[in-house]
């Protein structure tokens, strides 16, 4: 079995359901159920045998010890984090505490396990990290993409957060010999994403008749990835991919971010028209612009393509259509997620 770190959040969810669509090895699924986690997520697992569910924190090493001597997984992959950078400029204690010293009680009990392993079973172990683009700070407009080489210069809170967990796992292999995978990926989207992160918020926030809040001149640039496609990279990456190299998973799909929601919109006005006939562009305002805003990520995902094979199978046009028919066919799930911490951050992020 393998261990999953973070699995009721967004990508850890999907990665899941994901597995269980592809495989019968079972999966423990260790998670604290902050405001991003969800239960509710899970709730087509409920009753599979195949998936152990644990409410708890990377950060606690004896639950971590006692899950990992229990189940004895053949890998973890570590997903869990604080991930949303606009909160993590309002408050950067959890982001510390959760993606730096949580990484690192983690890699810790991990360790300890894997030292007393037999012999096969620790050569055939994985440790694979979840990170992020971020972490190699902002493009120029004529930058070329980030590829694995690109020196890590984080600009907020959360991507040197992440950068600084990246650094650790890096270290936990070459000093100790834990057998670590790394991936950094672009922007992900799809099925069950949080509506604090720009498209579900847009999504909700259009069909709610509200304001679809632009920060800045909202020419930034992000290169988007269906939530899929990162699952069947990461899938990949943990079965072939090279002991302690870093992959970068990105889905080619460079877009400014005016560019996402007008898109966000036309698809709208097609599948659920706005009463009065007029268009959900409408909605759309500028704000003030999120302190030390970086410009443009993209990833150039040769590396992946090249030496395991990895290509994404939806383009943006594809994905985001299905990311759209999703919530529109989803009330559930998200009259679950909007509740009432949901209500606080947004009047703390954009206020009335
Ligand atoms: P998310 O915020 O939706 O989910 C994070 C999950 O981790 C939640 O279920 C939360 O309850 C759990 N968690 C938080 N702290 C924990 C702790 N101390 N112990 C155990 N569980 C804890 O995040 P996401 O968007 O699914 O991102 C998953 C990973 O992918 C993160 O590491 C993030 O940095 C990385 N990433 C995300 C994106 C993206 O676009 N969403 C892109 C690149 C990388
Ligand atoms: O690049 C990978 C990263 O992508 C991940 O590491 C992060 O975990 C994930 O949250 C995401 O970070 P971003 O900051 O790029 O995502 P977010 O959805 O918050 O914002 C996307 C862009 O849209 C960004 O340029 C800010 C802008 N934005 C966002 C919101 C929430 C707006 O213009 N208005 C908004 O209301």
């Amino acid at each position: 079995m393998i261990l999953v770190t973070g699995g009721a959040g967004f990508i850890g969810s999907n990665f899941v359901i994901d597995w269980f669509a592809h495989s019968d090895e079972p999966v423990i699924n260790l998670d604290k159920l902050t405001y991003a986690g969800n239960l509710h997520t899970l709730v087509s697992l409920s009753g599979d045998a195949r998936h152990v569910f644990v409410q708890g924190d990377i950060d606690d090493r004896e639950l971590v010890s006692r899950l990992l001597a229990e189940h004895q997984p053949r890998a973890v992959i570590n997903f869990a984090a604080e991930s949303h950078v606009d909160r993590s400029i309002h408050g950067p204690g959890e982001f510390i505490q959760t993606n730096i010293v949580g990484t690192f009680n983690l890699l810790e009990s991990v360790r300890a396990y894997w030292n007393a392993l037999p012999a096969d079973d620790k050569e055939a172990f994985r440790f694979l990290h979840i990170s992020t683009d971020e972490v190699y700070g902002t493009l120029s407009l004529e930058g070329a993409p980030f590829a694995e080489t690109h020196a890590y210069k984080p600009n907020s809170p959360y991507s040197a957060s992440k950068a600084a967990s990246d650094h650790l796992v890096r270290a936990w292999h070459h000093t100790y010999g834990l057998p670590v995978l790394t991936t950094n990926c672009s922007n992900n989207y799809g099925p069950y994403h949080f509506p604090e992160k720009l498209i579900p918020l847009m999504i909700l926030n259009a069909l709610a008749g509200k304001a679809l809040p632009i920060y800045g001149d909202g020419q930034q640039i992000r290169d988007w990835l269906y939530v899929k496609d990162h699952c069947s990279a990461i899938r990949r990456v943990l079965e072939v991919g090279m002991l302690g190299d870093t992959y970068n998973i990105g889905g080619w799909n460079e877009k400014t971010n005016l560019e996402v929601v007008q898109t966000i919109c036309v698809l709208l006005d097609e599948l659920e028209p706005r009463a009065d006939g007029n268009s959900y562009v409408e909605q759309i305002c500028f704000i003030q612009d999120r302190p030390g805003h970086d410009r443009r990520y993209a990833i150039d995902a040769r590396k992946l393509e090249r030496e395991l094979g990895w290509k994404p199978a939806e383009t943006f046009e594809s994905g985001v259509r299905k990311t759209v028919e999703w919530y529109l066919a989803n009330p559930d799930w998200v009259g679950n997620v909007a509740s009432g911490t949901y209500r606080d951050w947004i009047q703390t992020q954009y206020g009335a």
